[in-house]
């Protein structure tokens, strides 16, 4: 007899008295096995800080540029007030959890002083050549409870050695171990696949790199076109497809080659690796700080949330702070915004006060009722039923009181934790299909055409692997939306 069966079995026989209630807690349901791959605990909380900070600033804020030559004069480097702790107030305004610091782009000069080159701050008029941009960097970032990361480019325009295979590794070796041995804790170390096609031919030790890392900062999250941690998503436009596999196998994957761009924006649904894709994207139309630009509009970056955080990936989102060493009030001012928005829609859950119920449910800590709990760590997970693959729903039934609170975005979440699996879902209001997709993975978010009322609001599941587990259903009202066309 199946434990299922043997709860049933329980439950009946305290129902007729036969035993005692204390025997019948006694037959708990199991939570449902996982499906692998799964993520590392580093990579859940990765997953759920939503949206990160990156921040490009160098020698190419000075020259106005987007890339250098590797040729510029040090001289150049002079930010008459840097002051990173500002740069902080942007990662605040954006309730970013994580900021990331360009250290060396791919001109190759080093923001810190590092003793492999003399290309660095160290040769600049900035505090005499004193200075430290990455420890002022990582101190803003801890000081504000803002954990740091690294962005170390492989290409390197300056650097003599740039060609030759073991000289080269070596220099960028040294480099990353004064980064990851000098900074206190590091979240994210960010490997930059680029380089130009008619540059310099150079094989990168990746390998040893990564593995430098997990050995100096075990807990940082690796970040590659491969991983092995987290993805590329394929496009620097902050936005993946609306199939989005966490999954992919790494095997198939070659850092910088170009035409894996669509493998890395929809995953692979039968990848081997856990490895989740970061869309990057900047807040102006340049990396770097260009005084003839400005920051996207508030509904640009909520377009770039939905298609990208509500698409199961995390929002990379850069501010580059100008040749004073400042980010832009008015870039701060439109993050802020930003957040607010953010805040106003997904702060309310119109599901509040409704019940749940379920194609089946697998006992009281898998309940249907998990998905309005407003925790990551609770779940609704079915009766496992082998081979079966559809037909899994969750319904929820809201208050009287719910004619009067239209919603236009509805919320879904899968608990990834046991991994991705949900690859078709169709969703109902009072019986009318609203909103339809493929995958969900850590959170889905579905535009609807326009406002709705409506007592039920149901959501049908295919899934692969084994049933779904879901960990949050939402429904909210994004006031931006209505008005604007669907999709
Ligand atoms: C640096 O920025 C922080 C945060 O905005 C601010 O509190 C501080 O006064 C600034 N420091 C200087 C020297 O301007
Ligand atoms: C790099 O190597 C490839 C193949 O070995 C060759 O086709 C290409 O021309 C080389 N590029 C440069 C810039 O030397
Ligand atoms: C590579 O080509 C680009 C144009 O595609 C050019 O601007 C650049 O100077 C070239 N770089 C080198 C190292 O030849
Ligand atoms: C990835 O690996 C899995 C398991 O070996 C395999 O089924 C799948 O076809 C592979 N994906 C691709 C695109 O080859
Ligand atoms: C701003 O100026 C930079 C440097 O001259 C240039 O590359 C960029 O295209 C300009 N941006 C816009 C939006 O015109
Ligand atoms: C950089 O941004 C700060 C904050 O908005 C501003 O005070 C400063 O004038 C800016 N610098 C330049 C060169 O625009």
């Amino acid at each position: 007899m199946g434990r299922a069966s043997l709860l049933r079995l329980a439950a009946a026989m305290v129902l007729t008295g036969l035993v005692s209630p204390q025997v019948a807690v006694a037959a708990r349901a199991t939570p449902p096995l996982p499906v692998l791959p799964i993520p590392t605990a580093a990579q859940l909380a990765w997953q759920r800080r939503e949206v990160i900070m990156f921040f490009h600033f160098g020698m190419n804020t000075f020259t106005n540029s987007e890339l250098g030559t590797g040729a510029e004069d040090p001289a150049l480097f002079a930010p008459a007030a840097l002051n990173a702790s500002q740069w902080m107030d942007a990662a605040a305004a954006a309730g970013a959890s994580l900021a990331i610091l360009v250290a060396k782009h791919h001109d190759g000069f080093c923001l810190w002083p590092s003793a492999y080159t003399a290309h660095s701050v160290r040769a600049s008029p900035w505090h005499g050549g004193a200075g430290d941009v990455v420890r002022e960097f990582a101190a803003a970032a801890h000081a504000r409870g803002v954990d740091a990361g690294l962005y170390l480019s492989p290409w390197d325009l300056h650097d003599q050695e740039y060609g030759r295979e073991v000289a080269y590794n070596e220099y960028y070796l040294a480099q990353l171990h004064e980064l990851l041995t000098g900074y206190g804790s590091l979240s994210e170390i960010w490997f930059d696949g680029h380089k130009d096609k008619n540059a310099t031919n150079m094989t990168y030790h990746f390998q040893e790199w990564f593995q430098t890392v997990r050995q100096l900062q075990s807990s940082s999250i690796i970040f590659s076109d491969a991983g092995p941690d987290v993805r590329w998503v394929g496009n620097e436009d902050g936005f993946v497809g609306t199939t989005c596999w966490s999954t992919v196998n790494r095997s198939m994957i070659t850092i910088g080659a170009t035409g894996i761009e669509n493998y890395l924006n929809n995953g692979d649904p039968w990848g081997t690796d856990w490895v989740p894709p970061e869309c990057d994207v900047t807040i102006r139309p340049g990396w770097f700080w260009h005084e003839n630009e400005t920051a996207k509009t508030l509904s640009q970056l909520l377009d770039i949330y939905y298609t990208s955080v509500g698409r199961n990936c995390v929002l990379l989102l850069n501010a580059p702070p100008n040749t004073t060493g400042l980010v832009e009030d008015a870039d701060i001012a439109r993050l802020r915004e930003f957040r607010a928005a953010i805040t106003r829609i997904f702060g309310t859950d119109l599901a509040d006060g409704s019940t749940a119920r379920a194609s089946s449910e697998r006992g009281g800590d898998f309940a249907a009722g998990n998905v309005l709990d407003g925790r990551d760590d609770t779940y609704w997970a079915p009766m496992a039923e082998d081979g079966r693959r559809d037909g899994y729903w969750v319904e929820l039934r809201r208050p009287a009181r719910a004619r009067a609170r239209p919603f236009n975005v509805v919320r879904i979440q899968e608990h990834v934790a046991l991994g991705q699996r949900v690859e078709r879902h169709e969703v109902y209001v009072d019986g009318v299909a609203v909103a339809s997709g493929t995958t969900v993975g850590h959170k889905r978010l579905h535009r609807l055409a326009g406002p709705v009322v409506g007592r039920t609001v149901k959501i049908w599941f295919a899934a692969r692997r084994g049933p779904p587990v879901v960990s949050a259903v939402g429904l909210h009202l994004d006031p931006h939306e209505i008005n604007r066309p669907s999709q």
